[in-house]
Order: C-alpha cells, then sequence, then structure tokens
C-alpha cells in the first residue's frame, strides 16, 4: 500500500516500541465523525469495522463525549471504597432499559466475560450444588470471547492459544450451530454442568449466523437440565443485528447476559454482566470486582451511549439498512464473492482468492477508494459501519466496494 512518510512515521514508531500483538492496515487515522475517519494525511474514509462494533453510535457522538466532557469535569474515578453519585442511576438505567435485576459493571468484553464465567460457577455451586471444583462450562468451537488464559483455554483457534497453556480446566467445547451437540453433553453430565457460553453470531470467526431455531433450542436445552444460558452479546448486542440483542431475534431471555463495546459507544471501555438476582447474588462482596468497573465516567457515557441507540432508531436502522446491503452486494457478479452472510448491519462477504490477490487486497484497494475494513481470519471481510450511517452514505459506500473488487479483477 501508499502511504506518505508522515503515516509511515507513526507505523515505525509502533513497530519500534509497541509489542507485535496486532497486524494493522496501514491507515493512520487521526480523527472520526459519525460513519467517517480522516487519516494523518487528510484523507476520508468510510469506516467499515466501527472498532469492532464498538462504534454503533458514530465516532465523537457529541451527546456521548459532552456526558464525558461534563463529568470528566466534576469526578472520574471514586472506586468502589466509596459510593458515588453515578453509580445508582446507571445501575437504575440499565435494569429498565435490559429488564434484569441486576448489572455488574466492568470495563473490557473479556472481563465481563470471565464475570459471567466466575458468576456460573458459583451459581453451580451454591444454587445448584454441584461438588466443589467440578463445575462444567459449555463453550462452541470457533469462538472469540476475549484474550484472557480461561477464555483462551475454551478457544479452537491456535492463534489465540499456542503456547500459553497451562489452561484452565472445566471447559468443554462442542460444534457451534449444533444443538444436538449441547443434548448429547448434557445427557452425559448435566449434573456438573453450570453453563452454556454462546455467541448469537459468532463475530470474529467470520459473521458465522447459526440456523434459524438454534438459540431457542439450546435455550430450551438449557432450561430442561437446569443449566444457565450465557449470551456473548459483547459484539452483537446494542443494535448491531437489528434487534436490541441478537437472542431477540430468537425471542429467548438469556439467563446472564454479556454486554461490552457500543454499550459505551467507543468513548470508553465500558461492559456488563446482566442477571436475575437468583444469579447475581450469588456473590457477595469482596469476593469480584475492579477498580474502574462502574466508576462514574463509565457510568455516565453509557447511559448516553444507550439513549442515542433509542433516540436515533438505531435497532430499527440496522435491520433496515442490513437488508440493503445484503441485497445490493447479492446483486454483484464478481469472481471474488462466494458468499454473503450476516444479520442487520454485521455482514461478512467470503472472499475467493482471484487473480493471486486475497481478502487483504481487497481491503487495502478498499481503503485506497475510501472505505476500511478488515479481514477476519484469510478469506473473509467483516463490514460493520457504523448504525448512524444514512442510506445515501451506504449506498455510496456499496459504491466503493464493488468498485474496489472491479479494479483487482
Ligand atoms: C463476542 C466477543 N466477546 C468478547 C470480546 C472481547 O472483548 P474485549 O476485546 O473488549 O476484551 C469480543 C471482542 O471482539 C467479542 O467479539
Amino acid at each position: 500500500m501508499k502511504i506518505s512518510q508522515k503515516a509511515a512515521a507513526y507505523i515505525g514508531q509502533e513497530e519500534k516500541y509497541g509489542a507485535h500483538n496486532y497486524h494493522p492496515l496501514e491507515v493512520v487515522l487521526s480523527r472520526g465523525e459519525g460513519a467517517f475517519v480522516w487519516d494523518v494525511d487528510g484523507k476520508k474514509y468510510f469506516d467499515f469495522l466501527s472498532a469492532y462494533s464498538a462504534v454503533n453510535q458514530g465516532h465523537c457522538h457529541p451527546k456521548i463525549v459532552g456526558a464525558l466532557k461534563d463529568q470528566a469535569d466534576k469526578i472520574c474515578l471514586t472506586s468502589r471504597a466509596f459510593f458515588n453519585d453515578c453509580l445508582g442511576p446507571y445501575e437504575e438505567f440499565i435494569h429498565n432499559y435490559f429488564g434484569y435485576d441486576k448489572v455488574l459493571p466492568m470495563n473490557s468484553g473479556a472481563e465481563a466475560v470471565e464475570t459471567a464465567l466466575k458468576l456460573a460457577r458459583r451459581w453451580g455451586y451454591v444454587k445448584k450444588q454441584i461438588p466443589e471444583n467440578q463445575a462444567v462450562i459449555v463453550g462452541c468451537e470457533g469462538n472469540f470471547h476475549g484474550r484472557t488464559i480461561s477464555i483462551v483455554s475454551l478457544s479452537s483457534d491456535p492463534d489465540s492459544y499456542a503456547q500459553y497453556g497451562p489452561f484452565t480446566p472445566g471447559l468443554v467445547k462442542i460444534p457451534y450451530n449444533d444443538a444436538n451437540a449441547l443434548e448429547a453433553v448434557l445427557e452425559q453430565n448435566s449434573k456438573n454442568i453450570a453453563a452454556f457460553l454462546v455467541e448469537p453470531i459468532q463475530g470474529e470467526a467470520g459473521v458465522f449466523v447459526p440456523d434459524n431455531g438454534y438459540l431457542k433450542r439450546c435455550y430450551d436445552l438449557c432450561k430442561k437440565y437446569n443449566v444457565l444460558f450465557i449470551a456473548d452479546e459483547v459484539q452483537t448486542g446494542i443494535a448491531r443485528t437489528g434487534k436490541m440483542l441478537c437472542c431477540d431475534h430468537e425471542g429467548i431471555r438469556p439467563d446472564v447476559v454479556i454486554l461490552g463495546k457500543a454499550i459505551s459507544g467507543g468513548v470508553l471501555p465500558v461492559s456488563a454482566v446482566l442477571a436475575d438476582d437468583e444469579i447475581m447474588l450469588t456473590i457477595k462482596p469482596g469476593e469480584h470486582g475492579s477498580t474502574f468497573g462502574g466508576f462514574p465516567l463509565a457510568c455516565r457515557v453509557a447511559t448516553a451511549a444507550l439513549e442515542v441507540v433509542k433516540e436515533e432508531k438505531l435497532v430499527e436502522k440496522a435491520e433496515y439498512l442490513g437488508k440493503i446491503f445484503r441485497e445490493e452486494m447479492g446483486k454483484v457478479k464478481s469472481p471474488f464473492i462466494e458468499l454473503i452472510r450476516g444479520k442487520g448491519l454485521l455482514n461478512a462477504i467470503v472472499v475467493k482468492p482471484f487473480n493471486g490477490k486475497e481478502a487483504w487486497d481487497v481491503c487495502e484497494k478498499m481503503a485506497e477508494n475510501g472505505l476500511i475494513a478488515k479481514p477476519t481470519h484469510k478469506h473473509i471481510i467483516r463490514f460493520a459501519p457504523p448504525l448512524v450511517i444514512t442510506e445515501e452514505q451506504l449506498r455510496e459506500a456499496i459504491g466503493i466496494i464493488v468498485k474496489s473488487f472491479k479494479d483487482l479483477e
């Protein structure tokens, strides 16, 4: 990719002084607004990654940034050693918004997943009477739940887990989109199984949308065997798939919901675990926490971010615009396009290599033409613009994507 001297200097600095744990596209961003970002040379792009669906409300949303600035002048961090005047109102707001008795606030998505795993084990011992240290949590092959040791212990991707062992015991993997596989493990050993952890759509794996009815069937099996159904909605939640939570598509109410990313509109790392009292109150004071979890800035920012979702009808927009995206891309004849899939504005194109070019080259070409997206795994490009994008902007962006495929033929 051709890059300016200025961009090269920033890239060189990261290369020299930063750990090499990412492989970014060579675009150096310095500003964002709504569905757009600008690089250090002033070039404008459509953002079709939205920081992995964290920026659903668009870059630098004035209401969310306003809440941040307003609170920053008052108090930023109190720790949970004392009360503050933001956390209670936030918790009540979240209760009314999502309809769970309680919220446990954390910061990153991975921390919220860890919290849910601990909560499930604790519930298993206290309520289900699983013998001490025998609790099992079932997850799915192809999952992505974050980067901690316990979470990668459940991963089937060697990039995530290789040479990070020894791994956390008590975690079992079954194939995704296969309710019979869940039934089989539950039939075998349900008395020690505390929870089933699932992404309603596997985002990082390449936007794998399971069959209709899969989640509902898994949910029913969990009820039958007294096992918690935990939905990791870190990427799929907060309007991204055309419902507030992706599980809403199947009319199920998970026992535990994990949220992150867009709960703050991409302004601060904010995450949350939602559950009813029966589950949540099994963790007692001093038994879990985080210095920043539920800090005043986060509470104000997340409240504003969630208000924006309703005020700007982002659920409805994601549903409507997602249909346009899949319909328009479905009409395109290109030797690169093998498959288009997704829900709402979480979509992916499976790219067939052609002419020696693959998904990475397509992303570079799109960047050249003014749209940024990133391959997830080698042959899949995820397309997830901020949900504030307008129909006109979306149609313009589709034009750029189509042109980029054509340019490489
Ligand atoms: C479904 C899911 N869960 C958890 C995470 C981890 O979130 P974080 O990167 O904030 O730790 C991600 C991140 O992409 C995710 O997609």
